[in-house]
């Protein structure tokens, strides 16, 4: 193959990037689905509400490695930013958070780089998720790409705590005023306390009926 320039170089490697973290995407996404299906066959019960995945824009990638010092280059984007591909799982309680993480890190092909449990350790926003950077191999047609994929699990009530909060940060290009940032702080404890109540409701009703 050759290439007329260096630009067309750029592109051909971006979209071959593209490729792998979409692909990446498809291989946990699919996992995630195997998983599901067996414990609704097992159980009688999905722990998957739904699965949110998305590719970071080029745009957000350029400005994370500005923010790191780093020229933006594809090298430097596989090697620094980890969170490229993002796939969002919804679970209905926090146990089955830590059930599928579980689940997760024991298939052979997944890597598990670190894992970020803001769940037992909110961060001091409120913010509560289970976050798992792993390494997934994307098989090519003539070579292997380990690849990283960050994984956020979280329940029903946290994602609605997370998103709202987003928005908001965003309006407020981050200038939030104290007493909305102490509402959501008192949010995302009314989150954790409804979280432990469903949760326990539903082992009471799974005690009664069984
Ligand atoms: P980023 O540079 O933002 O990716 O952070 P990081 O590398 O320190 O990783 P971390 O695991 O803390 O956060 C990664 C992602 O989690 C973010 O991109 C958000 O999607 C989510 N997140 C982390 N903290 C918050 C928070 O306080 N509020 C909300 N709404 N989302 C958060
Ligand atoms: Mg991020």
């Amino acid at each position: 193959m050759e290439y007329i320039n260096d630009a067309d170089f750029e592109a051909r490697r971006w979209r071959e990037a593209s490729l792998i973290y979409n692909s990446a995407l498809k291989e946990i996404g699919t996992k995630l689905e195997i998983l599901n299906d067996e414990f609704q066959h097992v159980h009688r019960y999905n722990p998957i509400e739904h699965i949110k995945s998305r590719i970071k824009t080029s745009e957000s990638i350029a400005k994370k490695l500005k923010k790191y010092g780093c020229e933006p280059t594809i090298e430097n984007m596989m090697k620094y930013v980890n969170d490229i591909a993002g796939i969002r799982i919804i679970c209905s309680f926090t146990t089955d958070i830590y059930r599928l993480a579980e689940m997760l890190e024991r298939q052979s092909d997944i890597f598990v780089i670190s894992v970020k449990d803001y769940i037992k350790s909110p961060k001091p926003s409120g913010y509560k998720s289970y976050h798992m950077l792993v390494s997934i191999p994307i098989f090519l047609s003539e070579r292997r790409v380990d690849t990283k994929v960050e994984i956020q699990i979280r329940t029903v009530a946290m994602d609605f705590w997370a998103s709202l909060e987003h928005k908001i940060n965003y309006k407020f290009e981050t200038n939030v005023p104290e007493h909305i940032k102490e509402e959501l702080y008192a949010c995302a404890r009314m989150v954790s306390e409804l979280d432990a109540k469903m949760l326990s409701l539903n082992e009471e009703v799974h005690s009664l009926l069984a």
